[in-house]
């Protein structure tokens, strides 16, 4: 087996990632670490999940980003999303990634990957759309993002050269290339990942904007794609004139069984648009980092590294660092039972829930009508 086996990261699988760091050594991931000092230097705000090292890595955030903010020159994020389940609170970290940059002054595309989830996981055109504009784009606008500064597009429905870029793309690459890069390759597959790599660089082109600095919010397993798509920009260089794009990586949130969270599994997964006294109970029924005893614990100590209740804390619930510093203490020290912290927790997750829902009916009308719906 090649070292690079030892973590396999597929796009399409269900990656679980027990050690970040050997991402670093294994495919040339770069600590996200080493560009902080720079972001501070450079007077740019640092957002929680920066501070609290929920984004762990990147590719040349430093060398393209961060150069073309110090250059004044302006800058673009791109993510996709694939509209084939209930927006959760895994999206929601991705989502507030690109609110962060909207806030530093990127421009933002949101590529609805309808394609991708049509070749992958065979739901009907008409569900796509639907869960395209009601779950991810109307989400997206009720915690914030900005409709008026960002581009929402489907992948089938894009508009311009788009479609041409993922032509030319493959006349440059190799089955063999793919089959090393992806494994299991289906003619689907292959032309989600040439899709994507249009979705990452049609920002470039003139006629959407000429945004030659690119960056890629994404979940670890995503890099498969990042690569291939610095490879295609590389290949076509003195010719299409694409620069390769920037990346960074989050870990992904757990889900309440402390696997992956995941649309396909709704039992551990909490939706955005859940029932709240639906949300409540799967929250209250989480795994936890406790013990097995009340004695034990207050003996012990929890463990919140391996808390998915902690996850949502530190990734949504608990914004201020004093109370989540005063949480992890008092869980560590047993002074807290989990059955305290989860009543603290299940009314924050009731309130921000609250919140959040009063804000996705208005969401979902502007979500409809500034979206181009695809005819097929
Ligand atoms: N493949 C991504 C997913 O499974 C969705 C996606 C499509 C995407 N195009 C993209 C992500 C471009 C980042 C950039 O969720
Ligand atoms: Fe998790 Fe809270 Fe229990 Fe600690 S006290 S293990 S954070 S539920």
């Amino acid at each position: 087996m090649s070292e690079k086996n030892e973590i396999k990261l597929d796009p399409w699988g269900r990656p679980d990632i027990k050690d970040y760091s050997r991402l670093y050594d294994l495919f040339g991931i770069r600590p996200f670490n080493e560009v902080i000092d720079r972001m501070k230097k450079d007077n740019i705000e640092l957002s929680p999940f920066i501070k609290r090292g929920i984004i762990f890595g990147h590719r040349d955030f430093d060398s393209k980003i961060l150069k073309a903010i110090e250059n004044k020159e302006k800058v673009a994020a791109m993510t996709g999303f694939m509209p084939s389940g209930r927006f959760h609170f895994g999206h929601m970290m991705t989502g507030l990634e690109l609110i962060y940059f909207q806030k530093l002054g990127f421009k933002i595309f949101v590529g609805l990957a309808d394609a991708e989830a049509y070749a992958v996981r065979h739901l009907p055109r008409k569900d796509l759309i639907r869960i395209g504009i009601e779950e991810y784009v109307a989400n997206l606008i009720a915690l914030g993002l900005d409709p008026k500064e960002t581009e929402f597009y489907f992948q089938t429905n894009r508009k311009g050269s788009y479609h041409s870029l993922i032509q030319l793309f493959s006349s440059k690459i190799t089955f063999n290339e793919l089959e090393a890069i992806y494994g299991d390759i289906t003619p689907g597959k292959i032309v989600s990942a040439l899709t994507q790599a249009a979705d990452i660089l049609h920002p470039q082109l003139p006629e959407y904007g000429e945004y030659k600095h690119v960056v890629v919010p994404v979940g670890a397993d995503q890099d498969p794609h990042l690569r291939l798509t610095r490879d295609l920009a590389d290949r076509f260089k003195g010719d299409l004139d694409l620069e390769p794009p920037a990346s960074i990586y989050h870990r992904l949130i757990r889900g309440l069984d402390g696997g992956k969270m995941s649309s396909s599994k709704p039992d551990v997964t909490i939706f955005l648009t859940d029932p709240i006294d639906q949300a409540k109970k799967k929250f209250m029924s989480s795994l936890t980092g406790g013990r097995n005893t009340a004695e034990e614990q207050r003996r012990l100590g929890g463990e919140p590294e391996k808390c998915p209740v902690y996850d949502l804390y530190l990734y949504h619930l608990v914004p201020d660092d004093v109370e989540l510093t005063d949480i992890y203490k008092r869980c560590k020290s047993g002074s807290m039972l989990c059955g305290e912290c989860k009543l603290f927790g299940s009314a924050r997750l009731e309130k921000f829930l609250t919140e959040h829902q009063k804000k996705l009916e208005k969401a979902k009308d502007i979500a409809w009508s500034i979206v181009e719906i695809p005819k097929i």
